[in-house]
C-alpha cells in the first residue's frame, strides 16, 4: 500500500486523539443483558445498549437461532432471487408486518440498508424527499444516495417543524412524488415526530410518510407495536422502516413495511436485495422469535416504560436535568463534549458503561451522556447506576 496514504490515515488518527474525538473499542464477554463482563473491567451495568426488551439473552431467542442454524444452514450463499430464499424469510416478513400494522414487508440485512434502498429504488427525477433535520444518519444518506442515483430532489425541513414542512410540501406541489422521512423516535433526544401532525399533513398535501421506527418498535405503544400505536395511529403510516437489531433480538437486519404492491416493487428492483445477500437464516429465525415472544409478552413493554419512568425520576431527585420525554433514552446534558467524554469515563470506573456524545453528533454545546433503559433492567441495577451518577455527579460538581 503506498506510504503516503498510510501516513495520512496515521497522522489523522491522531488528530483524533489529540481532538479527544477517538474512539475505543470496550470488549464484551459475555451477552448483551443488563450486565456484561467487559475485558479487564469485569462486570459492569450497561446503560448504553438498544437491548430495550433484553431480548438478546432470552432463551427462546437464543433457541430459535440454534434451530435456525440446524435447520437452514449457516447462510443464504448468494441473493435471494437467484439461490432462493428461506421460508422463514417469508414467516419473519409476514410477523414484522403484522406488528407494524402494514400489509407487508421485506426484510434487509440492517435498517440502514432498508432506509439506503427505499428512496433511491421508488423515487426518480419528477420526485422529491423532505427530510426531518435531526433524521439518522442512514435516512440522511439515503437522500444523498436517491439524490444522485435516482436524481430526485431532496429538501430539509426544520426538526419537527410542521409550519415549514407544510411550506416545503406547497412549494413541492408540481413534484410527481413527495417522500416526507422522519424518525419516529429521534435517538440523540428520546423525543418523538409529532406523527399526528404528520399524517395530517401527508394526507392534506398528497404525501408519502415514511417513518424509521428504530427506536419505537418494542418499546412504544401498550403492545410494543411503535410509535403509530403510540399515538393511535396503527395501519394509518404509509411506509415504516424499522431494525431488528435494537428491541427485537438485537442481532441485525432490518426492515421496509408497507403495502404488498411496495414489498414487491422493493423485491424487483432495491439493489441491496438484487446484489447483496439475504439476511442470516439464524438471524431471520432469532428476529422471528423476538416478534413472537414481544407479541406474547406485553408485559415487557411495561416493564420497560416503568423502569424509564422511574430512572427519569431519579435523576431529577439527584439534581441532574435529563431532557424531558417518555422513552426510554434519557439524555442528561452536559454542555461541553470533554465533559460528556470526563463523566462517562469516570462513570465506568464505577461500574456503569454509559456513552458521553459531543459535537457533531449533537448540537455544540449540548454534549450529553445517553442512558438507554432496558426491561432486563432490575430495581436494584437501577439503583446501583443512579449511585454510580450521583457520585460522579457531586465529584463533577453537577449537583
Ligand atoms: C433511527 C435509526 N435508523 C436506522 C438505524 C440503523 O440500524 P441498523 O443497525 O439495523 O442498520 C439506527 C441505528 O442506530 C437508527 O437509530
Amino acid at each position: 500500500m503506498s506510504s503516503a496514504f498510510e501516513q495520512r490515515l496515521e497522522h489523522e488518527l491522531e488528530q483524533f486523539i489529540n481532538d479527544g474525538v477517538y474512539k475505543r473499542l470496550n470488549y464484551l464477554e459475555t451477552p448483551q443483558d443488563a450486565r456484561v463482563t467487559m475485558e479487564d473491567r469485569g462486570e459492569v451495568i450497561i446503560l448504553s445498549s438498544n437491548n430495550y426488551l433484553g431480548l438478546c439473552n432470552e432463551p427462546e431467542v437464543i433457541a430459535a437461532g440454534k434451530a435456525g442454524l440446524e435447520r437452514y444452514g449457516a447462510g443464504t450463499a448468494s441473493v435471494r432471487f437467484i439461490c432462493g430464499t428461506y421460508t422463514v424469510h417469508r414467516a419473519l416478513e409476514a410477523a414484522c408486518a403484522r406488528l407494524v400494522g402494514t400489509a407487508a414487508s421485506l426484510s434487509f440485512v440492517s435498517a440502514w440498508n432498508a432506509n439506503e434502498a427505499l428512496p433511491a429504488t421508488v423515487l426518480g427525477e419528477r420526485d422529491i424527499v423532505l427530510s426531518d433535520q435531526l433524521n439518522h444518519a442512514s435516512i440522511i444518506d439515503a437522500g444523498r444516495l436517491a439524490k444522485s442515483i435516482a436524481k430526485c430532489e431532496t429538501a430539509v425541513y426544520r426538526h419537527a417543524d410542521m409550519a415549514d414542512l407544510d411550506a416545503k410540501l406547497a412549494a413541492a406541489r408540481d413534484r410527481r412524488t413527495r417522500m416526507v422521512i422522519t424518525d419516529g423516535v429521534f435517538s440523540m433526544e428520546g423525543s418523538l415526530a409529532p406523527l399526528p401532525a404528520l399524517v395530517e399533513l401527508c394526507r392534506r398535501h398528497d404525501a408519502v410518510l415514511v417513518v424509521d421506527d428504530s427506536h419505537g418498535t418494542g418499546v412504544l405503544g401498550e403492545h410494543g407495536r411503535g410509535t403509530a400505536e403510540h399515538f393511535g395511529l396503527l395501519g394509518e403510516i404509509d411506509v415504516i422502516t424499522s431494525t431488528l437489531g435494537k428491541a427485537l433480538g438485537g442481532a441485525a437486519g432490518g426492515f421496509v413495511a408497507g403495502s404488498a404492491a411496495l414489498c414487491d416493487y422493493l423485491t424487483q428492483r432495491a439493489r441491496p436485495q438484487l446484489f447483496s445477500n439475504a439476511l442470516p437464516p439464524t438471524v431471520a429465525t432469532s428476529a422471528l422469535a423476538s416478534v413472537e415472544f414481544l407479541e406474547a409478552h406485553p408485559e415487557r413493554v411495561a416493564t420497560l416504560r416503568d423502569n424509564a419512568a422511574y430512572f427519569r425520576a431519579q435523576l431529577l431527585e439527584l439534581g441532574f436535568r435529563p431532557l424531558p420525554g417518555e422513552t426510554p433514552i434519557i439524555p442528561v446534558i452536559l454542555g461541553e463534549t470533554a465533559a460528556a467524554i470526563r463523566m462517562s469515563e469516570l462513570l465506568l470506573a464505577e461500574g456503569v458503561f454509559v456513552t458521553g456524545f459531543g459535537y457533531p453528533v449533537v448540537p455544540q454545546g449540548e454534549a450529553r451522556v445517553r442512558c438507554q433503559i432496558s426491561a432486563a433492567h432490575t430495581r436494584d441495577d437501577l439503583d446501583q447506576a443512579l449511585a454510580a451518577f450521583r457520585k460522579v455527579g457531586e465529584k463533577l460538581a453537577l449537583i
